[in-house]
């Protein structure tokens, strides 16, 4: 449903209907606190940038225009937006108040007008839409969300008066000792009314010790009814400022992803020990065994077995495939493979259904074809194997010459005995063989045998001599 469904036949100012959402993120801070190079913004949590949960969650009131106030200096924002939203610049920034007045007049629209800040990326969709569900009910002027914290410090103190009635919001550092000590926040999250907000910001100034134009100000100057709601779950507004409150929106943003793993049906046998970003999908049945990371944009289907101490990351594997004790990056796995323990596929890894990987395997931009195996201590680089191949124990490509990466290729049915070498650019014909210790040099064609070792010779007698020498050695 449309948030401007209910919206009557009068037309107020503007074309538009009277109840159409405006959202509005601010996320051009300098994010000083943080002391670093990256905007704050684009600070992930649970694998995701901060801002992007912001907007996820301002996505669920179907605004009719999303504006991000943006830093033009600060890269990679536009890029993170990926065309969420409309990006309005703020040069230089002054303050939330001055972040705001720089939506354009043509947007200046007198419905509810949702005001956000791009370091909250806890903030959940319904907790908007029940702030603006009653920001209508009360025709209120603004509508503000608050929270009681434990521990308030860093936030604006909602200041009311004998009666209970709002009075102000007093920044932190504008606050008395007596203001300080008031536990109820000002959490950032405002729903004004459009047609009350513009003209009151018009009004705003800076006089105040940061010398900023303070969003919370405009509070003071707006006509009309203030509410304020309570959150209910106060962990919802915490604002990242710094890395410790990164890692305790991390705690809290990692804990919510598991819970919905487990209720989608995936078993995690250890919460506390597992680390999954939110893009990752994992289908019913799989277990996720303790101390593994899946991250990225990683797809996982149903009753798999991954870990214990198992890396993965962007990494899409099949169903019923065991991952274990290994590490994956950007790497393709079908469906009943097995890898590890103690594996490593990287970048380009192509694994057809029942493969067998590894213990102590590597494996890079390489693909292996279905039910072949790689059981023991290899490396392939640059490879393509076949169907059915078996590489024995330690076999190696010696892919790269010194100027260039070079292709092995294997073909279906070959069989590859221990600690052969590959040396690419090379090519094993279908069922053909190598012997043990073999250095591929040219190419096998299929059906026969390479062999390339020194012949071995016999010293009859051997060990009887060496003894009698030690002997004699000892004796003097
Ligand atoms: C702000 C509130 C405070 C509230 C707290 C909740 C003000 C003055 N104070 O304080 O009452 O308790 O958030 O987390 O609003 N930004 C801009 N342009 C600027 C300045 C900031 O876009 O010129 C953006 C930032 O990117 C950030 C947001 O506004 O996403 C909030 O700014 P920040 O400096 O973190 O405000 P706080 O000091 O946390
Ligand atoms: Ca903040």
């Amino acid at each position: 449903m449309r948030a401007n469904a209910s919206a009557g036949s009068k037309r107020p100012i503007s074309s538009e209907p009277r109840g159409s959402v405006t959202v509005v993120v601010l996320a051009a801070g300098r994010g000083v606190r943080m002391k670093s190079r990256i905007p704050k913004v684009l600070h992930p949590v649970a694998g995701r940038p901060m801002l992007l949960w912001v907007m996820a969650a301002a996505h669920e009131l179907d605004p009719e225009r999303t504006l991000v106030i943006t830093n033009p200096a600060q890269d990679g924002v536009q890029a993170a937006l990926n065309g969420q939203g409309q990006t309005v610049p703020q040069v230089p920034q002054l303050g939330t108040g001055h972040a705001l007045s720089q939506v354009a007049t043509e947007h200046r629209a007198p419905g509810p007008v949702i005001v956000l800040y791009g370091d909250t990326p806890l903030l959940r969709g319904e907790t908007l839409k029940a702030l603006l569900a009653a920001h209508r009910k009360s025709a209120a002027a603004v509508t503000l969300l608050t929270a009681n914290l434990d521990d308030p410090r860093g936030y604006g103190r909602i200041v009311r008066g004998r009666n209970g009635v709002f009075r102000e919001i007093v920044e932190e550092t504008d606050a008395t000792d007596d203001q300080r000590a008031i536990s109820e926040v000002n959490s950032g999250v405002y729903v004004f009314s459009g047609r009350e907000l513009w003209p009151a910001l018009l009004k705003l100034e800076n006089k105040n010790r940061a010398g900023e134009y303070y969003l919370t100000d405009v509070v003071r100057l707006i006509k009309g009814k203030i509410e304020t709601v309570r959150v209910d779950d106060a962990g919802e507004i915490l604002g990242i400022n710094d890395r410790r409150q990164l890692a305790q929106a991390e705690r809290v943003m990692r804990q919510r992803v598991l819970d919905a793993l487990m209720v989608g049906g995936v078993t995690i046998t250890d919460p506390a020990t597992t680390y999954i970003d939110a893009d990752v999908a994992i289908g019913q049945d799989t277990v996720v065994h303790p101390f593994t990371t899946i991250g990225g944009r990683s797809v996982i289907g149903q009753e798999c077995v991954i870990g214990p101490m198992t890396q993965v990351r962007d990494s899409t594997i099949g169903d019923r495939s065991t991952i274990e004790r290994s590490h994956l990056e950007e790497a393709k796995v079908g469906s009943r493979v097995r890898v590890g323990p103690f594996s490593r596929l990287r970048p380009g890894t192509e694994l057809a259904d029942e493969v067998r990987v590894g213990t102590h395997t590597e494996i890079k931009n390489s693909k292996i074809g279905a039910g072949s195996a790689v059981p023991h201590f290899s490396y392939l680089g640059d490879a393509v194997v076949g169907a059915n191949v078996n590489i024995g124990a330690g076999s190696i490509t010696a892919n790269w010459d010194g100027f260039q990466k070079n292709v092995t290729e294997i073909d279906d049915g070959a069989y590859i005995s221990c600690d052969t070498i590959f040396v690419a650019p090379v090519r094993v014909g279908s069922d053909a063989a190598t012997a043990a210790d073999t250095v591929v040099t040219k190419d096998v064609p299929a059906g026969s045998l390479a062999i390339g070792r020194p012949e071995m010779r016999i010293v009859e007698g051997y060990t009887a001599r060496r003894r009698a020498r030690q002997k004699a050695v000892a004796k003097k």
